[in-house]
């Protein structure tokens, strides 16, 4: 990626457009090999037609970092959960993605301050997401350092289909 202004990122809602920057990412990431079978404009249009209903901005919503020339760098989701028991509702941040080229120098904390700034305004009791221990992100305690709370206590579960 071609960045050289990341002195001036800055964070904006995410919009369809995006979905090309997206993919991007999330080849560069290495991490989907599904998403990298298809054909590139297959992936883009999916992506395009998964974004729409987060560009709406109620529940998920997604905000983009970019640099002063509009190149998307990184981007973050959250799927915000009402629960009955709970004083108010749970931002679960399903996706937080930055270009490895750009890595370092700022661009996820940011992502995540904008979520924190959110996630008030919208009266939330909490944050979650999950966290692989084998990852990176993990190993050097990046959400630990930002004042993210790892719960022991919890198993974490999945039912595949
Ligand atoms: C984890 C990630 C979101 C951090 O964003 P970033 O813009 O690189 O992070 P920042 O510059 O704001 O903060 C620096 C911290 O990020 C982490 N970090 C930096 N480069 C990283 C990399 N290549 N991979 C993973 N984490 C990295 C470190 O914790 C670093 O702090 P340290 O230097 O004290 O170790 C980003 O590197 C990324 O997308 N990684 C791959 C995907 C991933 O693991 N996502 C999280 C899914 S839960």
């Amino acid at each position: 990626v071609e960045c050289l202004n990341l002195r001036d990122f800055a964070i904006r809602p995410a919009c369809v457009q995006d979905a090309d920057a997206i993919v991007d990412i999330l080849k560069a990431l290495g991490q989907y090999r599904r998403l990298s079978a298809l054909q590139p404009e297959e992936a883009i249009a999916r992506i395009r037609r998964r974004l729409r209903p987060y560009s709406r901005g109620v529940s998920p919503s997604a905000h983009v970092a970019h640099d002063s020339a509009g190149t998307v760098v990184g981007y973050v989701t959250v799927h915000w959960l009402a629960y009955l028991f709970m004083p108010g509702p749970e931002g679960y941040v399903s996706e937080l993605f930055v270009h490895p080229g750009v890595a370092g120098h700022g661009i996820g904390s940011r992502l995540l301050e904008e979520v924190i700034v959110e996630a008030k305004a919208r009266s939330c009791t909490r944050l979650s997401l999950l966290n692989m221990r084998d990852r990176e992100s993990y190993k050097r305690g990046f959400y630990a350092k930002r004042g993210w709370q790892e719960r022991a206590d919890a198993a974490n579960w999945i039912y595949p289909l």
